[in-house]
């Protein structure tokens, strides 16, 4: 049964019967394009701006519409803005309401556009608003990081390999080691933004436009570096909001690893450090509970920021040029994504400084588990054994201390001794937690100095 002709359509005129109404609510984006109704008003009006400039617009046409604009914009952010569903998405909202308040002006913006590149714009400048404003909670967190890192440059830990004790290591330098893996992250951010960062107006739907349009101008208005280079490249490639799922989805990875480490730490049998009560919850059952539920929460996470790459990568992966409807399908993984990764560096923004370390716990815990067994080995080739040999007497000395239950600093030098003669009394100066930090002194070194150092270095790098 075919239903009377809807004309309230923008490209109602060659159909013949209204849209299904299923149709009508599966191909609509407005509930979530809406989101990016500033960048859409502000490309209308760099793309009107030029429509006058080339002699398109009259310059009162312009003002009429820049105006109209303007309304729209203060209603939206009002909230006093009608979404229609019937109006499909975004674009089509605020022009069929820019018409509906100055008149037939109005039609005239769509000249020489697209919603393909209209789209395709939009979401470049939403991308790169946020981009900004991840890169400023980012920075947040690597400051945060140098704080805590200085404060604790000093603090020994024992260092893990397999979860099992291996060497000791500063906390201060576990810390950067964390700051580093951020700091790449960054930069891969920053890349990202690099390569957005170009205009697709005036690539209309996919092959350019007959009018004597300016991409330099519109670009240079919307603070792009230039327009992009190929007319169907533009309207159709999404790589940048897969870019920013990829830097995402490291970050994530990165921050799901520091969290597993917080949750562990948290815990009574770490008990390393303690993170605020503001920052917890408790249970509902175990009134003992307290629960280091937001690192838990950004750890489990990182499974959708993951999955937003996977869908974004699976979205592009078949589509042939130019533009097609399933870059519709871009804006809420991209959303969620970006809505994901604010919250979780804020969390850490505010996480960090707060952060409780327990010192004491951490020394007793680097001193169990024979920390300091390599430096028991270099002590001894630096007496002249070859290294294989000084593994093994080592070995046998470890082997002895957990007969005994003793550390291997608590082992008398009579019983070393009995391990190798040349053990003398100075072996107990590479025994200790800070004569081992310490003789680990050369760039990328967990000595303090060498802590230090690199702090100093990334402050420059700021
Ligand atoms: N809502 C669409 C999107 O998000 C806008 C572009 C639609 N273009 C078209 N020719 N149907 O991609």
């Amino acid at each position: 049964m075919s239903k009377t002709k809807d004309s309230s359509k923008p490209w109602g005129g060659r159909f013949s019967e209204a849209t299904d109404a299923f149709v009508e609510r599966f191909t609509a984006s407005v509930a979530f394009d809406q989101r990016m109704y500033q960048q859409d008003i502000n490309g209308s009006i760099a793309h009107a701006r030029m429509l006058e400039k080339v002699g398109i617009l009259t310059a009162s046409e312009l003002e009429q519409i820049v105006s109209g604009l303007e309304t729209i914009r203060m209603e939206i952010a009002a909230g006093e803005f009608t979404w229609s569903v019937g109006l499909e998405d975004v674009h089509m909202n605020i022009e069929s309401s820019l018409t509906a308040r100055i008149g037939d002006v109005g039609k005239k913006l769509h000249t020489g556009r697209s919603r393909n590149d209209q789209v395709a714009t939009d979401i470049r400048l939403f991308v790169r608003d946020e981009v900004d404003q991840l890169a400023l909670l980012l920075g947040k967190v690597l400051n945060a990081l140098l704080d805590l890192a200085e404060r604790e440059a000093e603090t020994i830990m024992p260092g893990f390999t397999h979860l099992q004790t291996a060497q000791p290591v500063t906390f201060g330098h576990h810390i950067m080691a964390w700051r580093e893996m951020l700091e790449r992250d960054l930069g891969r951010l920053q890349d990202c933004r690099k390569r957005l960062n170009f205009s697709p107006l005036g690539a209309a739907a996919l092959a350019g436009t007959t009018y004597p349009i300016d991409r330099e101008y519109t670009a240079a208005q919307l603070g792009f570096d230039g327009p992009t280079r190929n007319s169907l490249d533009s309207v159709s490639d999404r790589d940048f909001a897969i870019e920013l799922a990829a830097f995402g989805s490291l970050l994530m990875t990165h921050l799901s690893r520091f969290s597993e480490e917080l949750v562990l730490w948290t815990s009574t049998q770490f008990g390393f450090v303690d993170l605020p009560d503001r920052f917890c919850t408790g249970s509902s059952i175990m009134p003992q509970k307290k629960n280091p539920d937001v690192p838990e929460l950004i750890r489990g996470k990182t499974g959708r920021v993951h999955g937003h790459l996977i869908a974004l990568l699976t979205l592009m992966k078949s589509q042939p040029l130019a533009y097609n409807k399933d870059n519709q399908e871009d804006k809420e993984p991209l959303f969620d994504l970006i809505n994901t990764l604010k919250d979780c560096l804020f969390a850490y923004s505010e996480m960090l400084p707060a952060l409780e370390c327990k010192r004491e716990v951490m020394y007793a815990a680097a001193k169990q588990g024979y920390a300091t067994a390599t430096d028991l080995a270099d002590y001894l080739v630096k007496k002249g054994l070859p290294f294989r040999d000084a593994h093994e007497v080592v070995g046998k000395s470890v082997a002895s201390a957990i007969a005994s239950k003793k550390d291997l600093s608590e082992l008398s030098l009579a019983e070393l001794q009995a391990f190798s003669a040349l053990i003398e009394a100075d072996v107990f100066d590479v025994l200790t937690l800070e004569g081992s930090v310490n003789a680990r002194d050369h760039i990328g070194g967990t000595a303090p100095a060498q802590v230090r150092a690199a702090i100093a270095a990334a402050r420059d790098r700021q």
